[in-house]
């Protein structure tokens, strides 16, 4: 089998971090997600792995490259434009041949990987597996209506009325015939090839697509509400470690706290789980619950909770407690002294603060 990560897209919703930044690079307790992606496909025993980039490639193929530090082979498939899931299918056809592969969309995580996802597709005659989550508003989705004895009736994109609360997650798994339904079917109203339609028409010329019913969390970190709750997951999963070189004086330190190496934290108070990356340093604060620090952070003077802060970031001496925010790259928030007693701000284009 060969695995297909979707990396291409603008990331919209993400700005203004992902008007300089690919938004499958952002991290998520301290690695992209993309990395994560490649990891959970990796550990499901494919290691031929083909990413469609768009404008952001460049940047992807810096971090990724060929795909070595995580035991992958790694080909890059252009697409000049984000035209569709199914449209990214379409142009990997000369990468998958006759293979069988796994799609999975570069901005989703899922808990609990997709080994048994993928060793379930290869050991059956199915054409296509497609997985399928509960959600309270699938408006936002493909959703999926089943028969009785749980075979798939019919799918459709973004319904107004859903016929089921069971939305399609991103990851996908087809034999060969999806390129007949790709090179089929006509791109939507809002002008993309659904993979949605892609299955559909699979459905409909009785090829065998399995639906299988994912229980665990499962997030496409589409806004920032989604990163830090994606976030938040992670967080919960992984085991902590503190790196031998961390120094730590004078500080309270739970269980949950994983410390990278060359971090610093000096007379703070540190509530898992919670991640401190490289070379942070975290002076006279609390960092509480649920946020991840990432590289050359600096924290002086400060409370922080629920929070995902990228590198090189400064903030220091706030008067109130910073939480559910997400902050970019070389950041400075601080509270200025003297006079006159006001907000100052130096914002990028669709920037979000929130005063109380
Ligand atoms: P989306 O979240 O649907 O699209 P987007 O990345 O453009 O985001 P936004 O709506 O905020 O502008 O994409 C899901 C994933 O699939 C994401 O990793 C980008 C990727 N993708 C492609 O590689 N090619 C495409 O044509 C599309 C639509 C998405």
């Amino acid at each position: 089998m060969k695995g297909l990560i979707l990396s291409g897209g603008k990331g919209t919703r993400l700005y203004p971090l992902t008007y300089t930044r690919a938004k499958q690079l952002i991290p998520v307790a301290n690695k992209p997600v993309l990395v994560r992606v490649i990891e959970a496909i990796r550990d499901g025993g494919v290691t031929e792995i083909g990413i469609v980039i768009g404008q952001t490639g460049p940047e992807i193929r810096e971090l990724i490259g060929n795909g070595d530090r995580w035991g992958v082979q790694v080909s890059y498939i252009e697409q000049p434009e984000a035209l569709g899931l199914a449209h990214a299918v379409k142009i990997a056809q000369d990468f998958l041949g006759e293979d069988r592969f796994v799609m999975f969309l570069g901005d989703n995580v899922i808990q609990g990987g997709i080994s048994s996802l993928i060793s379930d597709f290869a050991n059956n005659d199915w054409n296509s597996q497609i997985v399928l989550k509960r959600v309270k508003d699938p408006r936002a989705f493909g959703v999926a209506e089943l028969n009785a004895d749980g075979s798939i009736k019919q799918l459709i994109e973004k319904p107004q009325h859903p016929p089921s609360d069971l939305a399609l997650v991103g990851i996908y798994m087809f034999d060969h015939h999806i390129f007949e339904a790709v090179n089929t079917i006509q791109p939507s109203k809002r002008g993309e090839l659904e993979i949605t339609d892609a299955i559909q028409w699979l459905i409909e010329h009785r090829y065998q697509v399995y639906p299988h019913i994912h229980e665990g969390w499962w997030i496409d970190t589409g806004k920032p509400i989604d990163m830090l709750e994606a976030n938040s997951h992670v967080l919960e999963e992984i085991k902590p470690t503190v790196a031998p070189d961390a120094i730590i004086e004078n500080s309270e330190i739970d269980a949950r706290v994983t410390i990278e190496r060359g971090a610093k934290i000096l007379n703070s108070v540190i509530r898992g789980p919670t991640i401190i990356g490289e070379d942070t340093t975290i002076i006279d604060s609390y960092v509480g619950p649920f946020t991840s620090l990432y590289h050359h952070v600096t924290i002086e003077n400060c409370e922080i909770e629920r929070s995902i802060v990228l590198e090189h970031s400064t903030i220091t001496h706030l008067p109130q407690r910073l939480q559910d925010s997400l902050i970019g790259r070389n950041a400075k928030v601080t509270c200025a002294e003297g006079k006159p007693k006001a907000l100052k701000m130096n914002l990028g284009d669709y920037s979000n603060v929130w005063i109380v």
